[in-house]
């Protein structure tokens, strides 16, 4: 990496904010100055970082003068408030909302999947939905062997997808409930301790939620296959912090699933978990806390002869935000692309293959 820099994060007070500031610490990211930015109810706070206090400040017209990088992670209103106006100022915007996913301007990017497109962009990158990218680092090996043409997945959300006080509600439902009280829900729309419900993001005509169509444009712009078939059922589920999705992929041809196993045994950002004798597989307790997306209970589809089954666990807050987040930084200090020149790199190959986890 060439130099230190300024970086800001939008959110820092927030569940995927404070994964961040771990990251960054535990990843050893060349900083030279970090600004922790959140509304005004959170204004004059302290996190300490590196041994340091850092009082929180709430994001103004002057926040970001002379930072490289904002780590944006405060929601879809608070990104479209302010992104333009940082990226004016000069830094460059890594955002986890989904304010700019679709956007063509805007480059969508899995480091494991498409690191290329940051190369493209013109101040902001999007991070995708944690639900995209969980599988998308686990199907994208498979599908550069042979094309993926369909995808039929569900998924099992956890409550850290809702936010920081999501995993609070959670926690103080389960004790009311374990009391014998009535349990509130404030956050999510109904109970979530002891219950589950289909995903309430908002329903389209053909009645899919917000969170099931993400899968799927989301997978085809990461993947550049604007044909590929995905369909998506979208759960919250009582779990604190790691999704979880069973993956249904056809493909033309029959896929062994020797070689499934062995793509994703070697895959950069997963691990394959599969203990066949004592019915071991992904865990979300297992994947909680831990960067790779483990995957596992990889098999034949009885049903279709050129389908495969798999099942995966993935950190929501981990590479599903903030890790995914912090590695497209570092790509952009690894591949000079703190600039919105377009000729910053020439070298694709050189980013394709990245050492990043
Ligand atoms: P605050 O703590 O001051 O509300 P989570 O996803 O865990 O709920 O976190 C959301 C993050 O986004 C928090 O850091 C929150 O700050 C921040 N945030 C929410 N609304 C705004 C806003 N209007 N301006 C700046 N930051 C915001």
């Amino acid at each position: 990496m060439s130099r230190d820099v300024n970086v800001a994060i939008l959110g820092a007070t927030g569940a995927v904010g404070k994964e961040l500031l771990e990251l960054l610490a535990e990843r050893r990211f060349p900083l030279q100055e970090l600004k922790l930015l959140a509304s005004p109810r959170s204004a004059g706070s302290k996190i300490v970082f590196d041994g340091k206090e850092i009082i929180v400040e709430a994001v103004s017209d002057r926040s970001f003068e002379g930072v490289d990088i904002v780590l944006a992670s405060a929601g879809g209103s608070t990104s479209k408030a302010w992104a333009k106006k940082a990226v004016a100022a000069g830094a460059v915007v890594i955002d986890n909302s989904s304010a700019f996913r679709l956007d063509d301007d805007v480059p969508l990017v899995v480091p494991e999947i498409n690191p290329e497109a940051a190369a493209t962009h013109q101040g902001i990158i999007a991070n995708p939905n944690c639900t995209s990218i969980l599988m998308g680092v686990a199907i994208y090996p498979l599908h550069q062997i042979q094309p993926i043409k369909r995808v039929v997945v569900s998924t099992y959300q956890s409550a850290s997808g809702a936010g920081a006080r999501a995993m609070e509600e959670a926690k103080t439902q389960a004790k009311d409930i374990l009391d014998g009280k009535e349990p509130q829900a404030e956050i999510l729309p109904y109970p979530i301790a002891f219950n589950l419900f289909p995903h309430n993001s908002p329903l389209n005509d053909q009645g899919y939620c917000e969170e099931e169509m993400k899968m799927v444009n989301e997978t085809r712009k990461i993947f550049n296959a604007p044909e590929l078939n995905v369909t998506a059922t979208c759960v919250r589920v009582p779990i604190l912090r790691a999704h979880s999705e069973a993956i249904n992929l056809e493909f033309e041809q029959p896929f062994d699933v020797q070689q499934a196993r062995e793509l994703i045994e070697t895959a950069p950002g997963v691990k394959l978990v599969e203990d066949w004798q004592s019915n071991y597989f992904p865990m979300p307790i297992d994947a909680t806390g831990q960067d790779p997306v483990l995957v596992g209970r990889i098999r034949q589809d009885i049903s279709h002869n050129c389908g495969l089954e798999l099942w995966l666990c993935g950190d929501q807050i981990r590479k599903g935000a903030a890790l995914n987040a912090i590695q497209i930084a570092e790509l952009l200090l690894e591949k000079n692309l703190l600039t919105t020149s377009n000729s910053a790199v020439t070298d694709y190959s050189a980013v394709k293959k990245p050492s990043l986890l």
